[in-house]
């Protein structure tokens, strides 16, 4: 049931949040491996793809980086619409809109083999 869906070389998992992280864009390979379609994701906020195995250390790093004005990079297990999950290699930081209005962006690559088993050992140890 828990199946891992591999991200190919060539995708890239975008993005974009209010500033209360709720998802205002997603492109097609968000929608393709979370396996949503863009109607069920607009509007939600972004931990509808969040897996229980990620400790909730990693969302307050990446939330208080990102608030901070900086760029988060951390490797993500998220969760799919049918109890799968993927890993990714994720970047987030802080934007504005053409209004000023500030809004938050991910792009999310494949990890490597290393950076996933990298992640898992380290999740262990966090809350
Ligand atoms: C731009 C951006 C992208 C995010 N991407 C993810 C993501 O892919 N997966 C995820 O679980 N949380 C992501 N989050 C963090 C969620 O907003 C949320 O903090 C996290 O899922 C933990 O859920 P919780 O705050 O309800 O505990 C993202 C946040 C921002 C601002």
């Amino acid at each position: 049931m828990s199946q891992e869906v591999k991200l190919s070389i060539d995708t890239m998992i975008v993005s974009e949040t209010d500033a209360k992280g709720n998802i205002i864009f997603a492109n097609s390979d968000f929608c393709d491996i979370a396996g949503y379609t863009i109607e069920e994701l607009i509007g939600k906020p972004h931990n509808i793809v969040r897996h229980k195995d990620m400790p909730k250390a990693a969302f307050e790093d990446l939330w208080k980086t990102v608030k901070d004005g900086k760029i988060w990079n951390g490797i993500v297990k998220n969760k799919t619409k049918n109890g799968g999950y993927y890993w990714v290699n994720a970047t987030a930081y802080p934007s504005k809109n053409e209004k000023g209005e500030l809004r938050y962006i991910s792009v999310r690559i494949k990890p490597t083999d290393k950076e996933i088993e990298d992640a898992i050992n380290l999740y262990k140890t966090l809350k």
